[in-house]
């Protein structure tokens, strides 16, 4: 059994309704699961210290160029206070492929995770609007990532 942290920032609510599933699928799978809002994270110095697995999730908005959510931005921009170096890390996020970097927020966050040092133990998730036609694939790419957690 691992610790998982999934950490999101979300302003509509589809990521939110993703990391749901994502959480409840890897607690299904026999993990011990956090799930935490951005919103609610007051110092991202630490975060991913008490943690086996990283899962973390950002929609993108801005377009060009992409930003991620702004509830995610203060522990994108912190990522290495975050203790992620050395930890297992998935990335998921939404987006709506009719923008020209379709889920870009998702690019940034694997390309911070591999400058920090932390290990991607699955592709990253992108998920095209509406979030909810793609439950299935979102839980099973969550019991891929148990599987390897
Ligand atoms: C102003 C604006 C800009 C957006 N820019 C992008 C973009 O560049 N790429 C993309 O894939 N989706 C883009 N989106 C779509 C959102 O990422 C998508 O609707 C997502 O599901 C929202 O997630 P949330 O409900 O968790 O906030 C944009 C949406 C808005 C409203």
């Amino acid at each position: 059994m691992s610790k998982v942290l999934v950490a999101f920032g979300s302003l509509t609510g589809n990521t939110m309704s993703v990391a749901e599933w994502v959480t409840e699928t890897l607690k299904d799978e026999g993990h011990s699961t956090e799930m935490m809002d951005c919103a609610d994270v007051s110092s991202p110095k630490g975060l991913c210290g008490p943690y086996d697995l990283i899962v973390l999730g950002s929609p993108t908005y801005g377009d060009d160029p992409c930003e991620v959510q702004e509830d995610f931005e203060p522990v994108l921009d912190a990522l290495e206070s975050t203790g992620v170096q050395g930890k297992r890390v998935a990335v998921f996020g939404c987006g709506d492929s009719t923008y020209t970097y379709f889920c870009g927020a998702v690019d940034m966050i694997v390309d911070r995770v591999k400058e920090c040092g932390g290990n991607l133990i699955a592709e990253p998730l992108k998920i095209d609007d509406p979030h909810d036609d793609h439950e299935e694939e979102i839980r099973d790419w969550a019991k891929g990532v148990a599987a390897v957690a």
